[in-house]
């Protein structure tokens, strides 16, 4: 089965094309190398043995994107590519609306035009908005979310479950990650954000490598166990494994799918910090700072649904996935000089 993959070289979409190659789908992928490297393409295909065709362009572009689904006549979707980060999403709305918003139309007309009726949307718990009670599960409410980006989410599962109400042969997942962390076992693959990260793990990748100081943990008066924010942090290669059996779902002709990918279990900025250092050896030294604004205190995935429906489970662990990080952002530094 052909497989286009947008934003497929970026943190999580580069992980997923090589669990894709390595089930034997075809891929395709069109990036714009907005927040990616097209060093990743390389380093997938040393992976894996094969290198995926890639086009270089926004997925906006409806003209080009036509061609490729002209070229290539793909069966099936995954939409990765959009903007992503939170803080940036608040200064600048418009920004994150119109890209994530335009180029989700692009893939839709696009999809209706050449009759393919298969799609997997890259959602995010973030849906959520500030939970009412954890484990969240897949019919816990959907909220205004707390920023523009979360919004974009919010809208596009709503925009894609309106089309399959009609349109009775669309088969579309909607999956819901948790916090992904972790990076490919080679270190070739990670997430190595330009600037100060906002995200946890690559900010302590970066203390870790002694790139930045120490920690800032933002908050410890919150209500849980140890006082610090509690999330579901699930391995990347885990949530890339989500992508092949939401696609094999899809192949039974589901209609509409929603899932959660976590792995069902919180863990504290402490507990995290904890994990690394036992993972790796190093110690994170870390300040306590005031609560950021926006954060919820708590917020972990209920998996019974994606275990029963999708047979989904993950692999790896915290501990695993601070160690994979932490190994990738080393081989990242060493081979980019630092
Ligand atoms: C955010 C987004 C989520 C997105 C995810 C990954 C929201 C509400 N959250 O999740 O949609 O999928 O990023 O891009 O939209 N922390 C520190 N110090 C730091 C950084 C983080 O203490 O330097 C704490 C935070 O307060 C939080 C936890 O670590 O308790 C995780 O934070 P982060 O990695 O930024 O992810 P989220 O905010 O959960």
């Amino acid at each position: 089965m052909k497989v286009l993959v947008t934003g497929g070289l970026g943190f999580i979409g580069s992980h997923t094309v090589v669990k894709l190659i390595e089930n034997k789908f075809d891929v395709v992928i069109i990036d714009n190398l907005f927040n990616s490297k097209l060093v990743v393409l390389d380093r997938i295909e040393k992976i894996t043995g094969i290198r995926p065709v890639f086009y270089q362009f926004d997925v906006q572009n409806k003209e080009k994107l036509r061609e490729v689904f002209i070229k290539e006549k793909p069966e099936a979707i995954i939409h990765f590519a959009g903007y992503k980060a939170v803080g940036e999403s608040v200064a600048k709305p418009l920004m994150y609306y119109q890209n994530n918003l335009e180029s989700t139309f692009a893939l839709l007309d696009c999809m209706a035009e050449f009759n393919v009726k298969n799609l997997v949307f890259s959602s995010s718990a973030t849906v959520y908005g500030l939970p009412d009670k954890v484990p969240l599960t897949e019919d816990s409410p959907v909220k205004s979310a707390t920023s523009p980006y979360g919004e974009t989410k919010v809208m596009i599962e709503r925009i894609l479950t309106d089309i399959c109400a009609v349109n009775k042969d669309y088969n579309v997942a909607l999956l819901r990650y948790f916090n992904p962390i972790g990076a490919h076992k080679s270190g070739l693959l990670g997430e190595d954000p330009n600037g100060i990260p906002n995200n946890l793990l690559p900010y302590i990748n970066r203390v870790a490598t002694g790139q930045l100081k120490e920690l800032n943990v933002f908050g410890d008066d919150y209500d849980t166990p140890d006082g610090t924010g509690v999330r579901d942090y699930i391995h990347v290669v885990d949530l890339a494994e989500g992508h092949v059996l939401a696609l094999k779902k899809l192949a039974t002709n589901s209609g509409l799918v929603i899932y959660n990918l976590g792995t069902g279990k919180g863990t504290s900025v402490l507990e995290v910090v904890h994990a690394y250092e036992k993972a790796t050896g190093i110690k994170i030294p870390y300040i306590i700072k005031e609560r950021r604004p926006g954060d919820v205190p708590e917020n972990y995935a209920g998996t019974d649904k994606a275990r029963k429906e999708l047979g989904f489970k993950c692999k790896f662990n915290v501990e695993d996935a601070c160690l994979d990080g932490y190994n990738f952002q080393k081989a990242e530094n060493e081979r980019n000089g630092k």
